[in-house]
């Protein structure tokens, strides 16, 4: 398994993660065209990529996609699940079922919190064990609640005390 940059000809494979990140639980099914239609969920993929934009795909040994993590700045007035302020980045992470269980988000997360972002926000789903656990060992912390969901920010060592202030793109 190796990472590469998020590329543009992947905006249909952040769609299927987007997909992956709804049905964590297996409970909320969900796919690409649902993703699309979706005028919350298309947010994190619109117009990929746009200015800011920054994500990580991890490939297998064939160069196939195994997962992937991205960044983006979401507005208020077209605001994520996880919208803390304009300048601070939403994350997503989804690994495909057979990538699952051997690292691979794990190191996902990481190249996404690599570099000089003050801040980054997420929102995790009440039940998500698996993926709050990496979060909390990275630093975020809960500063918020969307729904079921609590929204997670990590202020990087050195960023701004409070999130929203200072971050440059
Ligand atoms: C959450 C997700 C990204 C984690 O990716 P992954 O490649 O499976 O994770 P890793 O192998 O790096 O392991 C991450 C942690 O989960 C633990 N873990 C791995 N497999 C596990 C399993 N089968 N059961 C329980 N915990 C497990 C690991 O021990 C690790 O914990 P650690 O940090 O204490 O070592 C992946 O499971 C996924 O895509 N899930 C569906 C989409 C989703 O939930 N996205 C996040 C939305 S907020």
């Amino acid at each position: 398994m190796h990472l590469r940059p998020a590329r543009p000809d992947d905006a249909d494979l952040l769609v299927d993660l987007v997909a992956l990140a709804v049905a964590w639980s297996g409970r909320d099914a969900a796919d690409h065209a649902q993703v699309l239609g979706d005028d919350h969920l298309v947010r994190y993929v619109e117009g990929w990529p746009r200015t800011g934009d920054r994500g990580t795909v991890a490939v297998d040994d064939e160069g196939c996609p195994l997962g992937g993590a991205w960044l983006r700045l979401l507005p208020a007035s077209r605001p994520g699940y996880s919208y803390v302020a304009d300048d601070v980045p939403e994350l997503t992470l989804a690994v495909l079922p057979h990538g699952r269980g051997r690292g691979v988000g794990t190191r996902l997360l990481d190249a996404c919190l690599t570099g000089d972002l003050p801040a980054v926000s997420l929102s995790v789903e009440d039940g998500n064990d698996r993926a709050r656990g990496m979060y909390l060992r990275r630093g975020f912390v809960v500063v918020g609640r969307e729904g079921g969901s609590d929204v997670m920010l990590r202020t990087a060592p050195g960023g701004p005390a409070t999130a929203g202030s200072t971050a440059t793109w």
